[in-house]
């Protein structure tokens, strides 16, 4: 049987709307999840909201909604804004599904039957003001570990280690500011100590983790795992089977990512599929993208959680990104800094446009900035100055030029023979590039590609060609040839900027499948005849006038 892929991305909380830096994981997946396609794998794109805990609560109240009603509401949100930039998922599913509660019982008394859970009395902190006890995210106070203030309840961001809320030094509660007071309650604990070996093996092993996906995982053993508090004081969420736990559920990060399986689960089902297909078969890899700030989690946490049995297949790969800033600083819809996705939809700028910007600047390897004015020069000197306009001068032509037949690959010259050898060198790169996750390199082999194109283009002059009648079979040569080049650049941007490369597709070579396209690694060669009857321009271009609005409003 060939492989498999499932391809995820982190699951998004519930309760924010994501701005373009925690736009990138999906954005990425997306991008890569295509690009498979086109080399015709067998791939299953999941992703979810992630629902439970404290936050969708407090949200839910503020909203006198009930955490069901609220949840539902921004679920749907959710599922428009990705709609909306052709995030192609095969299944967006939720954390608070059925599957996903029986999944993680399932899942919890595996490991506890096992031995991986322990009970312990832990100190918890309380406001008395707000009546609530106060985990991960709705406590702040200084790093038990580097000391960076204003670190939360369960992970810091400075040195980006676990936190267990009790352990913050001078904690306050963020809801009132009030210093929360102390109480005593049983909990269970991941018993990741258990792990060490079997986790240090797996990283080791798999040649596919690199960088911080695997120094990091590897630090952490080496310095010695501690048991992880998977348990909390909460209502909304997933609740645990076990006697005495009646008024607790699970900590979020042991229920989310058990959501992947339940994702699967979930489309499986409704399409007549087995989910253990993808989870329990071992011709499937399973393939994570997230923010590096989720690596400890899905390099200790979620892998333990998988290996309370035998069965369930664990990641193959893992590509994390670096962080997206807006103009050198943090994104922040409080302080409204910054460009969120919802905004993105009341723009006048369509998907392409924001896809092609993010892929050019994507945060891999190092961190990136969002900044208006190259937001406008990527737009106007690469999108549309390489691609959009080589895309309309040669349908513009066409169209005074009539029918165009095709050639084959015999009729070459030198030149343009040389033209295809480039464009399979470019189409190898770019195939390795993908599986290195550096799409924003990707992205570089598929504008050589159109570089030459535009190349190929201004020295063979088809506007001259097309008015003398002499010329007829040259200017029908020249302008197969172009097409042909245009139809390897649209496929190769596809991933990236899908709305527009399929229009063009589909008008160049109607009937032309973009699945399997570099199935074999090589360039295609239009091989029907072309009629051209329309000709406008892909994309409008960016005015200074317009970037210095978008300054102000943001
Ligand atoms: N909700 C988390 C975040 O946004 C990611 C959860 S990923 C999963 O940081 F693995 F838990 F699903
Ligand atoms: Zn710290």
């Amino acid at each position: 049987m060939a492989k498999k892929y499932l391809i995820t991305s982190a699951l998004p909380y519930i309760n924010n709307i994501p701005h373009l830096g925690n736009f990138i994981p999906l954005l990425r997946s997306d991008i890569h999840v295509r690009i498979k396609k086109l080399q015709g794998k067998d791939v299953l794109y999941i992703c979810a909201t992630d629902e439970s805990g404290t936050r969708t609560e407090i949200e839910a109240e503020k909203k006198h909604m009930t955490e069901e009603q609220y949840c539902k509401i921004m679920h749907k949100k959710f599922k428009e804004i990705l709609d909306w930039f052709s995030i192609d998922l095969d299944y967006f599913g939720r954390t608070s599904s059925k599957s996903n509660h029986e999944l993680t019982k399932e899942i919890f008394m595996d490991l506890n039957k096992q031995g991986y859970i322990c009970e312990k009395e832990v100190t918890l902190l309380y406001c008395p003001d707000c009546k609530r006890y106060l985990p991960d995210s709705y406590v702040e106070g200084t790093c038990p570990h580097c000391k960076t203030p204003g670190a939360k309840g369960d992970q810091c961001d400075a040195c980006s280690k676990f936190i267990n809320p009790e352990e913050l030094i001078e904690p306050k509660c963020k809801l009132c500011g009030q210093k929360p007071t102390v109480k005593k309650d049983k909990h269970l604990f991941l018993d990741l100590p258990k792990f060490s070996n079997k986790l240090k093996k797996y990283i080791e092993e798999n040649k596919n983790f690199h960088g911080i996906e695997r120094n990091l995982p590897l630090a952490w053993i080496k310095e010695g795992l501690e048991p992880r508090c998977i348990s909390r004081n909460l209502k909304w969420g997933v609740k645990i089977p076990i006697k005495g736990y009646e008024d607790k559920v699970f900590y979020v990060w042991f229920d989310a990512p058990i959501g992947y399986i339940a994702a699967t689960k979930d489309y499986c089902d409704k399409n007549n599929l087995n989910y253990k297909d993808y989870w329990q078969n071992k011709d499937t890899q399973i393939i994570h993208f997230m923010g590096k700030d989720n690596v400890p989690f899905h390099t200790i946490i979620w892998p333990s959680e998988l290996m309370s049995n035998k069965k369930w297949n664990l990641p193959s790969r893992i590509y994390s990104n670096e962080f997206l800033n807006y103009l050198s600083g943090k994104f922040s819809k409080s302080n409204n800094r910054g460009v969120f996705c919802d905004d993105v939809l009341k723009l006048k700028y369509n998907s392409d446009t924001w896809r092609f910007y993010l892929s050019s600047v994507l945060p891999e390897g190092k961190d990136s900035d969002f900044e208006w004015q190259e937001f406008m020069d990527k737009i106007n000197n690469e999108l549309i100055a390489n691609y959009a306009n080589f895309a309309y001068r040669i349908i513009s032509i066409a169209k005074r030029f009539g029918e165009i037949t095709p050639l084959t690959e015999e009729k070459l010259n030198k030149s343009e023979k040389d033209i295809l050898k480039k464009i399979k060198e470019n189409i190898a790169n770019y195939l390795n590039e993908n599986t290195r996750g550096n799409l924003k390199e990707a992205l570089r082999n598929a504008l050589n590609v159109s570089s030459l194109g535009n190349q190929y283009f201004q020295e063979n002059k088809p506007w001259e060609l097309i008015k003398d009648d002499n010329k007829k079979e040259e200017a029908n040569h020249v302008l197969w040839f172009s097409f042909s080049i245009l139809l390897n650049v649209s496929l190769l941007l596809h991933p990236f900027i899908p709305t527009k490369t399929k229009e063009i597709i589909n008008l160049i070579a109607p009937g032309f499948s973009i699945n399997n396209a570099l199935k074999d690694k090589k360039p295609s060669i239009i091989n029907k005849n072309i009629t051209i009857t329309e000709a406008k321009p892909l994309f409008a271009k960016i005015e200074e006038e317009e970037i210095k609005e978008l300054k102000k409003k943001f």
